[in-house]
């Protein structure tokens, strides 16, 4: 598995990924491409076999990191992609001096949770109807010194 900075080409893919997940809020291609002209974006891609099979995005905001969407593609479930893309970019907030890493996600979400949880974050609030005026919302945090 290659973990490399996303390139225009995958947009599509990255579409088609989130499409497999009914539900999940979708940026579509020209979400992503929005991000290019956001400074503090990073997106990566985790490719398998020569194809992005997940993708993850967050800002970088010292002293933060905001984890904005992460998804993989339904053929490669929990063959570590998720994890992967985590560690990447667990590695960005050290190299950018950040302390914490801040991400929301559905209370509903099992796969998810257990994701974060395995990697060290734990929940420090809760919004209320946060997601489609129904579902809330769950706020994770990891810190840097558990990283
Ligand atoms: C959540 C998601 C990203 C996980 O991707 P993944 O590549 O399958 O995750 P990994 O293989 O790296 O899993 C790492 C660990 O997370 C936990 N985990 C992942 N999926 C799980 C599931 N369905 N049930 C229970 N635990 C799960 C396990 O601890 C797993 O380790 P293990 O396989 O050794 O038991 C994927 O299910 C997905 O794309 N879901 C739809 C989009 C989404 O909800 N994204 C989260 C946004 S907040």
């Amino acid at each position: 598995m290659l973990i490399r900075r996303a390139k225009k080409e995958d947009y599509a893919v990255f579409a088609a990924i989130e499409a497999e997940h009914p539900g999940y809020p979708a940026w579509g291609e020209k979400g992503f491409e929005a991000e290019e002209r956001n400074r503090h974006s990073v997106t990566l891609a985790a490719e398998i076999d020569g194809r992005p099979a997940g993708f993850i995005n967050f800002w970088v905001l010292r002293p933060q990191v905001q984890l904005n969407t992460l998804a993989v593609s339904r053929a490669v479930l929990r063959r570590g992609a998720a994890s992967a893309l985590l560690g990447k970019l667990f590695e960005y907030a050290a190299k950018s001096a950040c302390r914490e890493i801040d991400l929301e996600v559905n209370e509903h979400n099992a796969p998810a949770i257990a994701l974060y949880r395995a990697r060290g974050f734990e929940v420090v609030g809760k919004r209320p109807k946060f997601y489609n005026n129904t579902d809330a919302a769950l706020l994770l945090r990891r810190t840097l010194k558990d990283l």
